[in-house]
């Protein structure tokens, strides 16, 4: 399928400026083990990259201003790379003006440009199709620019460029785009920015997603509200234990000590990223030793604590999980990236996965009215030049 996202994408590109791109650049989307919501709360999170993914393709120019084609959505934009980035009303010209904004800050120069780009991620569905747009972006105008920019700076850069637009997201998604390696997890430590790889091996249970296709409105201000309240949360926990400087090094015991200081909902909030921080390294360690039934165990615990206490998830999103909960086949399933719709990350035995999709299908059509959507995903490489 990529093969044909590339080469559609450069034919795009040649028919449109009668010339051939002289960068191609792949960004993929990413999965999302275990780890919700706890990257911008210093946690610990195991995302992946994916075989889904945009395609740019690029070339230098001596035009006034840069071009920008978005081919699937059949809109262009013309922008001026000196000027002063402000938002706009059409909303995926953002994204790169956030890049744009991001490299005027750091005094980085670039010329002009002409680019286009088509997408195999679906938007809204919680595979980060936004990172995969900043970040690829990103990456294409420093190999173009020779910017040298690094590959971590390249996330951190999407990730503002993300802020810029509204978003005042964690690392996980810029970063696991532009490091992921395929059949590899990343596990990244969103204090430091360490990282190690592990082998994405589920042994007898396949990874497949399920879209709800419901998508929120006010995704980006219950995003940063449920920031904010993690904040609130954090500093009555050091005021109570000055030797707790985040959530990752309190207790379950602490925060308990301390919920009659909280509202209910900062408390909740609290609770579910000490939890789920905790479960990140044990999920970790149960793939390592191949214990996929364990792993899956956290991922409904993980839902739970979503659905319960970080109030992210919707009747859908527990209904699918609800559902699957039920099926011997399935020893894991949970809401996946930010919530309030988007996809489910599940774990189903191998050969079973038919049966499972028809089967929550037509209950989840009956229920909702709502087509359900399945992705099965690769776990693939990170942002790169397409060379071939
Ligand atoms: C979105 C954000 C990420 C992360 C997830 C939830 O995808 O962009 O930074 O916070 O939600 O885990």
């Amino acid at each position: 399928m990529n093969t044909q996202l590339i080469q559609a994408t450069k034919a795009f590109f040649e028919k449109t400026f009668e010339n051939t791109p002289q960068k191609t650049v792949l960004s993929p989307g990413r999965i999302n083990i275990i780890g919700e919501h706890i990257d911008y709360n210093d946690g610990y999170v195991l995302p992946a990259a994916i075989d889904k993914m945009i395609c740019f393709a690029f070339e230098k120019t001596n035009a006034p201003t840069s071009t920008i084609v978005a081919i699937d959505l059949g809109e262009s934009v013309s922008i001026d790379v000196t000027a002063n980035s402000t938002l706009s009303d059409t909303i995926w010209t953002n994204y790169l003006r956030g890049v744009i904004h991001q490299l005027q800050n750091k005094g980085l120069v670039i010329g002009n440009f002409n680019c286009v780009f088509s997408s195999t991620i679906p938007v809204g569905s919680g595979l980060s199709s936004s990172a995969a747009l900043e970040c690829g972006f990103l990456f294409g105008l420093n190999e173009l620019f020779h910017l040298n920019i690094k590959p971590v700076d390249i996330a951190l850069m999407g990730q503002s460029a993300e802020h810029w637009v509204g978003i005042n997201c964690g690392i996980m998604d810029q970063f696991s785009s532009v490091m992921g390696k395929a059949n590899q997890v990343i596990k990244i430590d969103c204090r430091t920015l360490e990282y190690e790889y592990h082998n994405a091996d589920f042994s007898d249970y396949s990874l497949v997603l399920f879209d709800s296709n419901v998508k929120h409105s006010l995704f980006s201000s219950a995003y940063n509200q449920r920031r904010q309240e993690c904040e609130k949360g954090l500093a009555i926990l050091t005021a109570n234990f000055p030797e707790v400087t985040s959530f990752r090094e309190a207790t379950v015991e602490q925060i308990l000590s301390i919920k009659n200081q909280m509202t209910e909902t900062v408390f909740k909030r609290s609770h579910y990223a000490i939890k789920e921080i905790k479960r990140v390294a044990l999920a970790c360690e149960a793939l390592d030793r191949g214990d996929i039934v364990t792993l899956g165990q956290l991922l409904f615990e993980t839902h739970e604590g979503l659905s319960k206490e970080y109030e992210v998830s919707c009747a859908e999103l527990d209904m699918i999980v609800e559902t699957l909960k039920k099926e011997p086949a399935v020893v894991g399933s949970r809401l996946m990236g930010g919530g309030f719709g988007g996809c489910t990350i599940n774990l189903i035995k191998k050969g079973q996965e038919e049966v499972i999709k028809a089967k929550l299908a037509q209950l989840y059509q009956e229920t909702f009215g709502i087509e359900l959507k399945t992705y099965e995903v690769t776990i693939a490489n990170g942002t790169s030049i397409y060379t071939a």
